[in-house]
């Protein structure tokens, strides 16, 4: 019988989250994994939401027990594994079912699948919060047309997060404008989660402190102007204790990173549309680095260097109103690219939109979207690092950036999603650069010309040979 208003297939970590999250809303959800124990036990653990879940053992039986037109989400991995289901799902379909990858999909991808559906309905939604916002309340930014987002809009809104009574679900642009978005997002996760954890070895390295005395202060900066999520766990992390061995857990944690790819999308991304984002650069760089410990260890040695105890010069004050700054630059970044984005992609991004739509359920989430959605409102196409608060904010905290990034390389301390967050805004307030010596080296060896200050252009050097 087909009744399940919608289905799901995949019920990994973030696909059983989400039914589950779909029929916590009341809306009947018809569920598949490729293995069927799986979809059984998910089943049977479900509680009193068993009765608004429909297991199903073949792709034929899950599409049988959708209602028409059938709209199916697919939680699978992001990449060929997509493909490969749509290639199953699709000779099953009719023509008005509508697919929607709900993965961490490349962009690319999306606007590839969606090309490839032609007339067949496609839908590309990024979702962010974890478990528990694909749980109780994701944020989503949706893609592809507007009409297939429509259709079931009234189930993507009633799972989302609110803020204040608004969902945290918006329709973002055409083919792969919502994984864009969410590939942003995750490019300032980034660098967020490293400006965070740059700040934290300047208080364990430089400072001396304790971890669980260094959560203590994030949990006092998450009351303030920093009150964010990313801030709120990073309390929590550095106070947590091992069970096993009694031990903070950042002293067990080994300190390499891992990642799946989408800051790096990002970075790639803002490379092609001249949008530089170098926080989020030097997020995915310090990534990578982390992850190379043995050649960090014979570093060490090599250089009997190391980070050196700080001891005087930076103030718990002065630390907050360095990732104050940073966070402001990590934002500012992302959303100058998303602009860019949407003039090079003709898609009309919503930039006040996509702020309100992280103000809940996502990673990001911070107090400060709120004021960036109205910056936004007031003029979408201005740097944030412009617009009133935050240029206000900015003013006066970035002397505190300047000494925190000066005090760490002077004690060998590697900051450098905060440097590079500096250096963007020493640029982006320098009327007179250095370029002009770019373009005469230029024109020097490859006679490429450049314009003069009196305003005439295709000008060469008196190096000119012939
Ligand atoms: C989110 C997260 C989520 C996930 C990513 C990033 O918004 O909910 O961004 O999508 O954490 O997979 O993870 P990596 O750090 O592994 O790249």
């Amino acid at each position: 019988m087909s009744t399940a208003e919608i289905g799901l297939i995949g019920l990994g970590t973030m696909g059983a989250a989400l039914a589950s999250n779909i029929a916590d809303n009341g809306f009947r959800v018809a569920v598949f994994n490729r293995t069927t124990s799986v979809t059984q036990s998910f089943h049977a653990d479900a509680g009193e939401l068993a009765e608004r879940i429909v297991p199903t053992e073949s792709l034929e039986d899950l599409v049988a027990a959708i209602a028409e037109p059938r709209a199916i989400i697919l939680m699978v991995p992001a990449g060929e594994a997509v493909d490969a289901q749509i290639a199953a799902l699709r000779p099953l379909l009719g023509p008005d079912d509508l697919i929607i990858d709900a993965g961490n999909a490349n962009f690319h991808d999306t606007n590839r699948r969606a090309r490839d559906a032609g007339d067949l309905p496609f839908l590309g939604i990024g979702v962010s919060g974890g478990e528990e916002g694909a749980r109780f309340g994701p944020s989503i930014m949706g893609g592809g047309k507007r009409a297939y987002w429509d259709r079931v809009a009234h189930i993507l809104e009633a799972i989302s997060a609110k803020h204040e009574g608004t969902p945290c679900a918006t329709w973002m642009g055409e083919e792969g404008a919502g994984h864009f978005v969410k590939a942003v997002h995750n490019g300032i996760e980034y660098a967020d989660m490293q400006m965070i954890a740059e700040v934290y070895g300047i208080m364990r390295d430089g400072l001396g402190m304790e971890a669980a005395g260094i959560g203590d202060v994030f949990a006092g900066w998450n009351e303030g102007v920093l009150q964010s999520y990313l801030i709120e766990i990073s309390g929590k992390v550095a106070k947590a204790t091992d069970p096993e061995s009694g031990d903070p857990m950042l002293e067990v944690i080994v300190d390499a990173a891992g990642q799946k790819g989408t800051g790096r999308w990002t970075v790639i991304e803002a490379q092609h549309l001249a949008a530089p984002v170098p926080a989020i650069e030097a997020a995915v760089m310090a990534r990578n680095l982390s992850s190379r410990r043995e050649e960090r260890t014979a570093g060490e040695a090599l250089f009997s260097a190391g980070p050196r105890a700080i001891s005087g010069g930076v103030d718990l004050e002065m630390l907050e109103g360095a990732l104050i700054a940073g966070k402001i630059l990590c934002y500012a970044q992302g959303f100058a690219m998303i602009s860019a984005a949407s003039e090079e992609f003709g898609w009309a991004l919503p930039l006040p939109e996509i702020a309100k739509v992280w103000r809940e359920g996502c990673i990001i989430r911070s107090a400060m979207l709120d004021d960036m959605a109205s910056a936004l409102g007031e003029d979408a196409g201005r740097n944030l690092m412009f617009a009133g608060l935050f240029a206000d904010h900015l003013k006066a905290q970035h002397g505190a950036l300047r000494e925190v990034v000066a005090i760490a390389a002077s004690h060998g301390i590697a900051v450098p999603a905060l440097a590079s967050g500096l250096a963007y805004f020493d640029t982006m307030r320098t009327s007179r650069g250095t370029a002009n010596m770019i373009q005469g080296q230029r024109d020097f060896f490859g006679a490429h010309g450049f314009e003069r200050f009196d305003g005439r252009t295709g000008q060469h050097g008196p190096w000119a040979m012939g």
